[in-house]
């Protein structure tokens, strides 16, 4: 076992877990930094035969695979063909049956807007032995990295995390009852729909200046943080030439400034 692979167990009570070769570890590499891994991810990268890893998984977190481990990339976007939703989950059933260790690493959370349930549920169906590991979603890191409690007495009593993915079609969040609830809305995908989103909220009886923010790039060396209203956010995105990924933020913690050193 390796210095690191010993350390690693060490951390995790003297055993690691094991990887059994024909299985699919389906896991979360949080946003950008290695240091958003959690020990159980940082593991999985170094047992792996095969990482079959998205585009926001940062390179930095890739470069801790095993020397001689594949690295297969089934992103869809960063300007590389997109790789179809069906072609991912058999791919990772033909490594799988392969015999191979695979670990499929997405950004962020791997069951927060990430697919990850649709591929379990294909793993289920082709009776591929499978794990899941858990990762720190993008919308919770954003908060904690641009100085902005998720939750705060007296401010908010609950956290929508909602998706701008096709904001205005069929699937959609029902953004007047959203706006109704009057607590903090984290929107993933949100940036190409901001300004039909904001109209809808508002729409829905959001006020106009009610305290927005965006995110963007958040966990890297590139992340930026703007505030504006619910109103103007997407103007002052447009203005900064803000560009995804990035994380909304619609409610009354997005005044918050607690950022640090
Ligand atoms: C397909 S979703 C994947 C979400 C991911 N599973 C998670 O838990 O963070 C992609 C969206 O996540 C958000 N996102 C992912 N990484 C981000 C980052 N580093 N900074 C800001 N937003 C990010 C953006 O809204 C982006 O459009």
């Amino acid at each position: 076992m390796t210095s690191i692979l010993q350390h690693l167990a060490h951390l995790q009570g003297g055993h690691l877990p094991e990887f059994t070769p024909g299985s699919v570890w389906l896991a979360g590499a949080g946003p950008g930094d290695p240091a958003h891994l959690t020990l159980g991810v940082a593991t999985a990268l170094h047992l792996a035969d095969v990482i079959v890893h998205d585009a926001l998984v940062d390179d930095r977190v890739l470069a801790l695979a095993a020397p001689g481990a594949v690295l297969e990339f089934a992103g869809k976007r960063g300007g590389k063909p997109s790789a179809q939703q069906a072609d991912i989950t058999s791919r990772l059933i033909e490594l799988a049956r392969q015999g191979r260790r695979v670990l499929r690493l997405k950004g962020g959370d791997p069951f927060i807007f990430g697919r990850g349930g649709e591929e379990v549920a294909a793993l289920i169906a082709a009776g591929i032995p499978f794990r899941v590991l858990p990762g720190l979603t993008s919308g919770l890191a954003a908060l904690a990295l641009s100085g902005m409690p998720g939750t705060m007495r007296g401010v908010n009593q609950a956290l929508v995390l909602a998706t701008g993915h096709g904001a205005d079609g069929e699937g959609a969040p029902d953004w007047a009852a959203l706006a109704r609830l009057d607590q903090p809305i984290l929107i993933y995908m949100g940036m190409k729909n901001l300004p039909i989103i904001a109209a809808a909220l508002m729409e829905g009886g959001m006020q106009a200046d009610k305290p927005a923010a965006a995110i963007a790039w958040a966990g890297t060396d590139k992340q930026r943080r703007i505030t504006a209203t619910l109103a103007t956010l997407a103007d002052t995105a447009a203005q900064a030439g803000l560009e995804a990924p990035a994380i909304l933020v619609i409610g009354d913690i997005a005044a918050t400034d607690f950022r640090g050193l």
